[in-house]
């Protein structure tokens, strides 16, 4: 019995620990702490006219539209707006990954 709770403690901490299930949560917690959902709204679901949608957008198109914006490479339409945004200006290529990661696993 005491083997058996000790099995079931393990691989619950094999599961938690994961690194998918990491980088997953770190996609969504970034979305929310560098502003992005202040605009694109909660989970990439935009409630304004102006401001895109990003949910379900494919991940590699997510991760070179946010570094295009943020280095100005891209300045069409509102650009400016996002890449003025302080908490969006955190964002580095790596966080960028983690957030279109997520974002493109949302429906
Ligand atoms: C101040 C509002 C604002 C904030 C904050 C903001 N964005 Fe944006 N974002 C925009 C607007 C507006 C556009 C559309 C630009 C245009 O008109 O072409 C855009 C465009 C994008 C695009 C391109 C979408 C497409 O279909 O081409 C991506 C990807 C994106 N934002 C991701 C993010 C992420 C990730 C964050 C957080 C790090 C973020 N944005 C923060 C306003 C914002």
């Amino acid at each position: 019995m005491k083997k058996l709770a000790k099995l079931i403690v393990a691989s619950a901490m094999v599961v938690g620990f994961a690194v998918p299930s990491v980088m997953a949560a770190d996609g969504k917690a970034l979305y929310e702490a560098n502003g992005c959902a202040t605009c694109h709204g909660p989970d990439g679901k935009s409630k304004m006219p102006t401001y895109p949608n990003l949910a379900g957008q494919k991940k590699k198109y997510l991760e070179t539209q946010i570094m295009d914006i943020m280095s100005g490479k891209r300045s069409n339409g509102m650009a400016a707006a996002m890449k003025a945004n302080p908490l969006a200006a955190k964002t580095d290529k790596d966080a960028a990954k983690a957030i279109a990661k997520y974002l493109s696993k949302v429906n």
